[in-house]
């Protein structure tokens, strides 16, 4: 089963006036929680793993929009390095569908995907790649759409995993972090489309959740 870098539940995460954050957010932010380089360097050997399973054959890298989208370019940026540089390479194509979960800091009872026509994943290999999993909810939903256009192989790496007590126990195939149940952003992860202008993965003041609530 796959493992992420485990961050424990007492992880408070770093003094925010020891790095660099827009100021336009400075007041809304408790602390920094993941700081973009450890994001980085753990892309990095995510991007090595999937390589080692995945690196026969033609990928088609889903991104899923718009949590997923800074995650997916410096994973494809790293996959495309091990591609240059190493003894075998394949072709990657990508691809993009929006899903819509979650408003304010909880999920929606709709979950809402557009994108693509995903008939073009017929027969390929898929790598799906999410920003985070808390339920499980929303990558079952895709994954069971997914399904009705019969890839040939579906794997999901997905930056975060929650350790949540409501979750029906999806693990993606790929973990970057698994964190504890607390709501984060940064990095494109939003909350009502704010903060994914923000490079490190940081938690939120309580009073910005009520700056910000729509
Ligand atoms: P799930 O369906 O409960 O697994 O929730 C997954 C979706 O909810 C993700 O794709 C995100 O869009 C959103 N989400 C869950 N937790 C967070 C968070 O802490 N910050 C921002 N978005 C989140
Ligand atoms: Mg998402």
């Amino acid at each position: 089963m796959a493992h992420g870098l485990q961050i424990r539940d007492e992880e408070s995460g770093y003094n925010k006036n020891l790095f660099c954050v827009p100021k336009h957010y400075e007041e809304d932010l408790e602390r920094v929680f993941i700081p973009h380089g450890l994001i980085l360097d753990r892309t990095e050997r995510l991007a090595r793993d999937i390589m080692q399973d995945m690196g026969s054959h033609h990928i088609v890298a889903l991104c899923v929009l718009k949590g997923g989208y800074k995650f997916f370019a410096d994973l494809l940026d790293h996959i495309k390095a091990l591609n240059q540089n190493g003894d075998k390479s394949v072709p990657i194509t990508v691809d993009f569908v929006r899903i819509k979960s979650y408003c304010n800091d909880s999920p929606t009872e709709k979950i809402s995907i557009v994108g693509e026509e995903l008939s073009t994943l017929n027969g390929k290999n898929v790598l799906v790649v999410e920003d985070v999993i808390e339920t499980g909810r929303t990558m079952k939903a895709l994954l069971s759409k997914l399904k009705d256009n019969k890839p040939k192989m579906v794997k999901v790496v997905s930056l975060l995993v929650k350790r949540t007590h409501q979750s029906p126990g999806y693990r993606p195939d790929y973990i970057g972090f698994e964190i504890p149940d607390k709501f984060v952003v940064g990095y494109a992860l939003d909350y009502n489309e704010y903060f994914r202008d923000l490079n490190h993965i940081c938690i939120l003041k309580e009073k910005a959740k009520e700056k910000y609530r729509i």
